[in-house]
C-alpha cells in the first residue's frame, strides 16, 4: 500500500500536503516529506495519521520540488527511521516507494558489504541506498537490481527533475508548463492539473515543469497518450455526521439512486448486451474481504438464475487452485478501489488464459477497470472510511441488474420500489446493543443459506471496527465443532430473512440457548411472541422483496458495527492496521 506524491511548482508544502490527504485512504502509519531548496533538502515526518505532519511543516509559497509519502507498514515497526522519505548514503537523492522489494534482504546483505549503514529496516530504504546520483543512466542501473513491485518518485540536490518508475502498484504524472506531478492516484491532480499519463509496468523517466520523457521496460524513448482529467473528485465531508463510516452507510440510498440514473443509460445497456452475447460455461467471482463477499452474494443471484456452474473464489487462494480458466470463463473481478493487488494478479493471470473480463468497481479510472473488457461502475462515490459499506450495496446491487438483465428482465422499477423500502434500522435499539456488546469479547454470527453470507459480511464489519473477536458460521455448521466455544461469555447474533429456512435456524439457535449462550435475533419476518422470548434481543428489520432481503439486513448490521466501535471509542474510518487500498500480495 502506501501513497506517493511529487509536485514541482509554487507552494510545495500546501500541494503535497494536499495530495497526502488524499493519498491517506493507502495508509496511515506515518507520512513524511522531502522538499528541495536551494540545492538543499529539508525534510519533515510524524508517525501516525497526516495531520501529525501537517503540525510539523513549515510553509513556503516559494518555487520548489518535493515528494511525499503516507505509510501502510510492511517492513520495519513505525517509527520515525522507518518513515518516508529514504536517503542515499551521500545524502543527495530521496525516495518514495509504493510496494515490496522482494529481494531486498540479497541487496541490504550486499550494500553492507560495500560499506553501507541502514538507519531503518525498511525495503524501500534499501532502494534509495542503491543510488548516489540520480539520472536516467543510475535509474537504469538500479532498476536493473530491483524485483517485486514499485512505484517510486526520487528526487536529488543537483536535479531539477522528479524521477520515477511503475511496477505493479499504480503511477500517474502530469504537467503543464508551470508545475509538475507524479502520484498514486490521479485524484491528487483535481484543482492543479487537467490532464495526465498513466504508466505501465516497466515504465519510468522524469518530469519537470516543461517536459516529461518517458521509457519503456526495453529502456526505448515512447510518448505516451494523455488522458484528460473528466473526473470529478467530490472530496466528502462529515457534513451532519461524526464519522465517514455512518455517513457511508446512509449514502447506501443515494448509490442506489445513482444507479438507477446511470444504469438506464445507452453506455451502460450497451455493455450489459456485449455480456450477454459472451458464450461462457462457467463464471468465477473474484475479490478480497467485503468485496469477496458481495461476490458471494453474486454467486447467489446468478445460480439462482442460471444453470451454469458459479465459483466464488479469494483472489490471495485463487492460483493456488489449479482452476480452469479459458476463454468459456467468464471471470468477474469486484473491487471498490480496483487496485487490490491480490485481484489485479489474478485478473491479469485469467486474461492471459483467454478468459473474459469483467469488473466491478468504485473506481473507473483503476487498474483493474483499464484491464477489463467491460467494466461496470457502482456509482457509490467517493467510499472514504476503510470499513466498506456503500460499496458492498452496491457491488450487490450491480450484480442483481447483471442477472436480471442476463434473465431479460427488467431491473429498474424493482430498483426503484426497493428504494422506496430502505430501511437503515431503529438507533434506539442498535446504539443500546452495541452498549451491551462491547461487554464481550467475542462475538459469533449465524446464518443459512443468503444469510450466512451476509453474517460473513456484519462479522467482518464488527471486528475490522471494534478489535472485537467475531466470526460468523452456517448455523448448520456449529454442531459439527464451534458450539464448543458457547457459554455465557459468548453472545451469537442469528440472521434470518428466509421463512423457508427459518425453523432449522430457530433450531440452531436454541442449541446455543441450551448452553447458555446469549441470543441476538436480527430478522425481517413475522416471528410469534413466544418465539421472540428466547431471544435477549430481537431487532426487527424492514421486509422487502427477496432478491434485496440481504441488502436490506446488511445496513442495521453495518449501524451496529459503528456505533459498537464508537462505544469502545474507536476511530471507525481508519482502524488500526489496516488500509483502504491494499496495493501489496
Ligand atoms: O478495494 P477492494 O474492494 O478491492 O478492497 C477489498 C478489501 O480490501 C476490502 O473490501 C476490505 O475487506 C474492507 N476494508 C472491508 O470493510
Amino acid at each position: 500500500m502506501c501513497g506517493i506524491i511529487g509536485y514541482i511548482g509554487e507552494k510545495v508544502e500546501e500541494n503535497l500536503l494536499q495530495g497526502l490527504e488524499r493519498l491517506e485512504y493507502r495508509g496511515y502509519d506515518s507520512a513524511g516529506m522531502t522538499i528541495n531548496r536551494g540545492g538543499e533538502f529539508v525534510t519533515y515526518k510524524a508517525t501516525g495519521k497526516v495531520e501529525n505532519l501537517k503540525k510539523t511543516l513549515k510553509f513556503n509559497d516559494d518555487l520548489g520540488m518535493g515528494i511525499a509519502h503516507t505509510r501502510w507498514a510492511t517492513h520495519g515497526k513505525i517509527c520515525i527511521e522507518n518513515c518516508h522519505p529514504h536517503f542515499s548514503s551521500n545524502g543527495n537523492v530521496a525516495l518514495v516507494h509504493n510496494g515490496i522489494l522482494e529481494n531486498f534482504e540479497d541487496l541490504k546483505a550486499e550494500l553492507s558489504k560495500e560499506g553501507k549503514y541502514f538507519y531503518g529496516q525498511t525495503d524501500s530504504e534499501v532502494i534509495a541506498k542503491c543510488f548516489d546520483r540520480l539520472d536516467i543512466k543510475s535509474l537504469r542501473r538500479v532498476l536493473g537490481k530491483l524485483q517485486g513491485s514499485y512505484a517510486l518518485a526520487l528526487i536529488a540536490k543537483d536535479s531539477d527533475s522528479i524521477y520515477f518508475v511503475k511496477n505493479k502498484s499504480p503511477l500517474y504524472v502530469g504537467f503543464d508548463g508551470s508545475q509538475a506531478m507524479v502520484a498514486s492516484d490521479p485524484s491528487c491532480f483535481v484543482g492543479i492539473l487537467t490532464e495526465y499519463y498513466t504508466l505501465e509496468d516497466g515504465e519510468y523517466g522524469r518530469i519537470n515543469k516543461k517536459e516529461a520523457v518517458f521509457y519503456n521496460k526495453n529502456n526505448e524513448k515512447i510518448e505516451k497518450y494523455i488522458t484528460k482529467l473528466d473526473f470529478k473528485v467530490s472530496y466528502e465531508e462529515k457534513t451532519g455526521y461524526d464519522h465517514f463510516m455512518i455517513k457511508e452507510i446512509y449514502q447506501s440510498r443515494i448509490a442506489l439512486e445513482n444507479i438507477i440514473e446511470r444504469y438506464k443509460q445507452e453506455e451502460i445497456i450497451n455493455k450489459l448486451k456485449l455480456l450477454k452475447n459472451y458464450e461462457f460455461d462457467r463464471i468465477y467471482l473474484v475479490g478480497c474481504g467485503t468485496a469477496y463477499h458481495a461476490g458471494l452474494i453474486g454467486g447467489y443471484y446468478l445460480r439462482e438464475a442460471f444453470n451454469v456452474d458459479v465459483f466464488c473464489e479469494i483472489a490471495s487462494e485463487f492460483r493456488y487452485k489449479n482452476l480452469n480458466i479459458d476463454d468459456k470463463s467468464l471471470c468477474i473481478f469486484i473491487s471498490q478501489s480496483g487496485e487490490t493487488a491480490d485481484t489485479l494478479s489474478v485478473l491479469e493471470f485469467c486474461k492471459e488464459k483467454g478468459g473474459k473480463i469483467v469488473s466491478i468497481t468504485n473506481t473507473e479510472y483503476s487498474t483493474i477497470a483499464r484491464l477489463s473488457d467491460i467494466c461496470f461502475p457502482i456509482c457509490a462515490g467517493q467510499e472514504k472510511a476503510v470499513a466498506s459499506t456503500k460499496a458492498y450495496f452496491a457491488q450487490c446491487l450491480i450484480f442483481y441488474i447483471i442477472t436480471t438483465f442476463l434473465k431479460g428482465k427488467d431491473y429498474i422499477l424493482p430498483l426503484q420500489n426497493f428504494k422506496r423500502q430502505i430501511d437503515f434500522g431503529d438507533d434506539n435499539i442498535l446504539k443500546p446493543l452495541a452498549k451491551n456488546l462491547v461487554k464481550y469479547d467475542k462475538v459469533f454470527f449465524i446464518g443459512r443459506g443468503v444469510d450466512y453470507i451476509t453474517a460473513k459480511e456484519a462479522s467482518l464489519k464488527l471486528k475490522e471496527i471494534t478489535y472485537i473477536f467475531s466470526t460468523a458460521e452456517s448455523s448448520g455448521e456449529l454442531k459439527h465443532g464451534v458450539i464448543a466455544l458457547i457459554d455465557s461469555s459468548v453472545p451469537v447474533i442469528v440472521i434470518a430473512t428466509d421463512e423457508k429456512l427459518f425453523n432449522k435456524t430457530l433450531n440452531n439457535a436454541y442449541e446455543i440457548k441450551s448452553r447458555g449462550g446469549k441470543l441476538i435475533l436480527f430478522t425481517s419476518l413475522q416471528i410469534d411472541k413466544d418465539i421472540k422470548e428466547n431471544f435477549d434481543y430481537v431487532i426487527e428489520v424492514k421486509k422487502t422483496s427477496k432478491e434485496f432481503q440481504s441488502l436490506q439486513m446488511i445496513l442495521p448490521l453495518q449501524k451496529l458495527a459503528y456505533f459498537t466501535a464508537i462505544e469502545k471509542g474507536n476511530n471507525p474510518d481508519m482502524p488500526r492496521n489496516l488500509a483502504k487500498s491494499v496495493t501489496v500480495e
